[in-house]
């Protein structure tokens, strides 16, 4: 809060936000702290987990018993709108911001910023330095600025200070922590005694797109991924249950995208069209950041606009509206795009992936898998659509914070609440007279209580009998873990 209001000029907007996010006046704090002297009410939970890479139709695809049981207990959404560009770094910081990536200002995974004359790559340490991050105000800096806690695990940007904030809990990136592991320190930093127990956790894995990349999508070798990915989320649900929150915490499970299968006939060679002297490469296949050298631009602009059938080549002002990927110092001069399932390089001797993203976030090969399961959710509840932007508005209302100025609608995903308003919100008034909801509620807990205990039930049974994958899987995916490309 102090550096934001010494940095001065800045980022004015933002730091008028961060002063509304402080507790407003002494009753709201005062009424926490008493809450937590006194346990007098929980806060709610929130557990948000992705599985990078997860694309929606994965689970249509090989047995997912798990994922089953999340959206037999819960709620599905089958068409997910990610963000442009879908690229894993812009993706997870539209999570949990709500905001476009021309706005949060993660704009790819490999970035220059003209004012700062710096750039940014996910594989060098420039990812630690914050002024990349503080265009947005993540979720669990609100949360503990509004005295809640949270606990984060490998989440892109979660182990960097973001307005002077970390989380409560996290883990420096490592991506050979196993899986198992993350899910042990997080389902410990949730059970934790009251009074230091976080209220909302991240949790990241970088499969099944590692295996995506290098396998391509269309692979049979990914079945076993995927059934590996679903053997994952049954362990972070039984170490739920063995913690006994596992009808406590609200457990999100999304994606950053999905994956495009390539193919090496469908390579686009830059250096046939324009000379490299004439521009740096920025950002990578399939949405290339051009930033031609000085003078240059309609020079590399031409030579580029009619060169290949299957790139499109925008001048920054001239990138489609609803991509949402503009008004931003770090989108470059010129972008090109190419079309599903083609790659762009400068020339062929690159090292070539079978499977990418980063396309077009309207084509459904680039959207993500999206359940939710716990208290605020509905059951057995499919929805068509929603935005991953909407998300954010979501998890707020499910916290109870008031949510930053975001790109998402609050109104476009309540239905996947299990009540209308937020009995537990002290912030934002009840719309609707709780009243009325009472005898339902009530009858309906009984119900849920009888069907809770069912389900466990057999799920315990049936759990005994199901034989391990994980092992299976990690074999199979650990040698092709090369030339990784998030
Ligand atoms: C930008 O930084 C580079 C070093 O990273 C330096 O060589 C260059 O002169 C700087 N450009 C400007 C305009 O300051
Ligand atoms: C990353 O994690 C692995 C496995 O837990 C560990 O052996 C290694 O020392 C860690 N690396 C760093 C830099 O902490
Ligand atoms: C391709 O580009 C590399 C530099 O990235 C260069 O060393 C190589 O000679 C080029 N190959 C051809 C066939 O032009
Ligand atoms: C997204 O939300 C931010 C914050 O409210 C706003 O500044 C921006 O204009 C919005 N973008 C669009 C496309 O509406
Ligand atoms: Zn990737």
């Amino acid at each position: 809060m102090l550096s934001c209001l010494s940095r001065g000029g800045g980022r004015p907007l933002l730091c008028l936000w961060l002063l509304l996010l402080l507790p407003p006046a002494s009753p709201h704090r005062l009424n926490q702290q008493g809450r937590r002297g006194h346990s007098a009410r929980e806060r709610p939970k929130l557990l948000l987990v992705s599985f990078d890479g997860f694309r929606w139709d994965y689970i249509d695809r090989v047995p997912t018993p798990n994922f089953n049981i999340v959206i037999e207990e819960g709620v599905m959404v089958r068409e997910v709108e990610n963000v442009y560009i879908t690229k894993t770094f812009p993706n997870h910081y539209s999570l949990v911001t709500g905001l476009y990536a021309e706005t949060h200002g993660i704009v790819a995974n490999e970035m220059y910023d003209p004012v700062l004359n710096r750039s940014f790559s996910i594989e060098t340490d420039s990812i630690y330095d914050s002024t990349w991050w503080e265009e947005a105000v993540p979720l669990w800096v609100s949360i503990q600025k509004g005295g809640g806690r949270s606990g984060a695990v490998m989440w892109p940007g979660s182990d960097v200070r973001i307005h002077g904030v970390l989380p409560n809990q996290y883990l420096l990136y490592n991506s050979s922590v196993p899986f198992e592991t993350r899910v042990e320190r997080i389902v410990e930093w949730f059970s934790a005694p009251k009074e230091v127990a976080v209220d909302f956790g991240v949790l990241y894995w970088e499969e099944p797109d590692e295996s995506g990349h290098s396998l391509g999508p269309q692979s049979p070798l990914m079945d076993a991924v995927i059934a590996g990915i679903d053997e994952k989320l049954g362990f972070l649900m039984n170490e739920l249950r063995k913690a006994g929150i596992y009808e406590k915490v609200n457990l999100v499970v999304t994606s950053d995208h999905g994956m495009a299968q390539l193919s090496p006939d469908h390579i686009i060679e830059l250096d046939e069209y324009v000379s490299r002297d004439l521009y740096t490469w920025v950002d990578k296949s399939p949405v290339v950041g051009i930033l031609p050298k000085e003078g240059k631009l309609d020079e590399v602009y031409s030579k580029l606009v009619d060169a290949n059938p299957n790139m499109a080549v925008y001048k920054k002002e001239d990138i489609p509206a609803h991509f949402h990927y503009q008004h931003n110092a770090r989108i470059m001069p010129i972008l090109i795009e190419a079309k599903e399932g083609w790659t762009i390089m400068q020339n062929r001797s690159g090292h070539f992936i079978l499977g990418n993203h980063g396309y077009d976030n309207t084509l459904r090969s680039m959207q993500p898998v999206f359940v939710a399961r716990g208290p605020a959710f509905r059951q057995n509840y499919v929805k068509n659509s929603m935005r991953s932007v909407d998300l954010y508005p979501l998890m707020c209302q499910i916290l109870s914070i008031p949510p930053l100025p975001n790109n998402g609608s609050l109104a476009d995903v309540k239905d996947l609440l299990s009540q209308e308003p937020t009995p537990s919100t002290p912030s934002v008034p009840p719309k609707v007279n709780e009243n009325s909801f009472a005898p339902a509620v009530g009858s309906f807990l009984g119900v849920a209580m009888v069907l809770g205990f069912l389900v466990f039930y057999i799920r315990q049974v049936t759990l005994k009998q199901l034989p391990s994958l994980r092992h299976r899987s990690r074999e199979m995916s650990q040698p092709l873990l090369q030339d990784l490309h998030l």
